[in-house]
């Protein structure tokens, strides 16, 4: 890749063509967790956090009446920083020279100006829209007075608050690579390789630990045996709607079984993947700027309601609040321990937390990758196809256009699902024994009865292999 192009899909910030792009979707600024008193004492008496994302900087509250402001973190004034503002019912007031701003801009008081000043009517302090969903606060950051796109009738926005846990983590490099090893279905037999199984009893929320679907003589793997076993994976994708790649990948075991996991790639940077049997996981990747990101993951159950409280003691465990920054990462080596790593694990840092593997993967890398210097290989097809994507609807914004997936509401009603499946199927008939189960994990849905089962086939449908 020539160094402007690398340039060009991983610079964000306000004025770059990647940054305009990136404008036309909703982006996830904060988990509404952060503001529960239980995780962050401090939002019992002032609801009010300062946030940091494409390169903006901003200041989210939430107001007396229950409804979210998102300002710019400077005072239209003199600049001072509204993150440290008075929170009143009707807004927040800078303490510099007390004037007011309410949720939506409107400048309410500049009380040290000569009484019959107009001052205030002149002046805004820019907001954007927020929009909660799923745990999340989305914001957008689009051009003043366009209008945002609808969020997909995705199953993770779909699920009721039961079904449905949001966690988030920040790494230390730029948004794309981040998104990039989703997107690899190779690396999981390596990167997240156990030299032993354990037993499924302490599977719950842990990825690969779980079971495939399916029975190999009578006996269950656990997913990362037959990662490990069977590391060589034939990867297919499918447009299946603009902007949604389908990711098939399989790994034959016998002549008479295959193993099959489906994932999908929703532009410009989310993925959705089978946790366990019933649970899927849909990441979202935010630039907070050119070198640091956030994952923001949703966890969507087709069965039992989630243990939220362990599913969120389980990761807590591994950040400190109220960043969400990992414990663990190039400070400390990301806890390497190469003892592990000739005994337990093919990485070395630690069996609990997959996540940290990925950390490593994306962090190591340098804080925006060197594309110029790679080498891609047949398992890399879906990253360099997202990147075509990437490049066009840079270009598309470029001319004016609409990038995939900024939805109109028709649209996002439309696009539903996505299924994932992590199944062990006869080989003569995989795609359809595929299908088949996971049109019987969306019909064992309670919640999902009656919804649609599948993305409405994109008018310019096509298969890449
Ligand atoms: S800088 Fe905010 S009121 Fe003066
Ligand atoms: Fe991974």
């Amino acid at each position: 890749m020539h160094a402007e192009h690398n340039e060009l899909i991983t610079r964000i910030g306000p004025g770059t063509e990647c940054g305009a792009l990136m404008r036309h979707y909703w982006q996830p600024a904060a988990l509404v967790d952060e503001f529960d008193p239980r995780l962050d004492p401090r939002m019992a008496t002032r609801p009010v956090k300062p946030v940091r994302l494409l390169g903006q900087d901003l200041v989210l509250f939430r107001e007396a009446g229950g409804g979210w402001g998102l300002l710019d973190r400077h005072c239209a004034h003199r600049g001072a920083d509204l993150a440290f503002g008075r929170l009143e019912p009707e807004g927040l007031r800078c303490p510099f020279h007390g004037w007011k701003f309410a949720a939506d801009g409107t400048c309410l008081e500049t009380p040290a100006e000569p009484i019959g000043s107009t001052l205030c009517q002149r002046v805004r302090q820019r907001a954007y829209p927020v929009l909660e969903q799923s745990g999340v606060l989305f914001a957008w950051l689009g051009p003043e007075g366009s209008a945002p796109p609808a969020l997909p009738r995705f199953d993770c926005f779909a699920a009721p608050a039961s079904h449905s846990f949001a966690f988030k983590g920040l790494w230390s490099c730029n948004w794309l690579q981040a998104f990039e090893v989703g997107i690899d279905p190779a690396h999981p037999s390596f990167l997240h390789r156990y030299l032993q199984d354990e037993s499924f009893d302490d599977a719950y929320g842990r990825q690969f630990r779980a079971a495939s679907a399916g029975e190999v003589g009578g006996e269950r793997w656990p997913m990362t045996r037959v990662m490990r076993e069977f590391y060589r994976p034939e990867i297919r994708f499918d447009h299946v709607a603009d902007g949604l790649l389908r990711l098939t990948t399989l790994r034959p075991m016998t002549d008479e079984l295959t193993h099959v996991r489906v994932t999908h790639a929703a532009f410009p940077a989310t993925f959705v993947i089978p946790l366990s049997e019933t649970i899927t996981i849909t990441q979202l990747h935010v630039p907070v700027d050119d070198t640091r990101t956030y994952w923001y993951s949703f966890f969507t159950s087709f069965g039992e309601p989630l243990d939220k409280e362990a599913m969120r003691a389980q990761r807590l465990a591994c950040v400190t609040l109220p960043d969400y920054a990992p414990k663990q990462g190039r400070h400390n080596e990301w806890g390497f321990n190469p003892e592990e790593q000739s005994t337990r694990t093919y990485l070395g840092m630690g069996e609990d937390d997959i996540n940290l593997h990925d950390q490593w993967a994306v962090e190591s890398m340098g804080a925006i990758q060197d594309r110029t210097r790679e080498h891609l290989g047949t398992t890399d097809k879906v990253i360099m196809a997202n990147r075509r994507v990437l490049l066009k609807a840079i270009e598309t914004v470029r001319a004016g256009g609409t990038p995939p997936m900024a939805l109109t509401p028709d649209q996002a009603a439309a696009l539903t699902g996505p299924d994932t499946i992590d199944c062990i199927a006869p080989a003569a008939s995989w795609e359809a024994h595929w299908s088949t189960a996971a049109s019987a994990k969306r019909a064992a849905a309670a919640w999902l009865r009656g919804a649609l089962h599948e993305p409405r086939p994109h008018p310019e449908r096509r298969r890449e292999a």
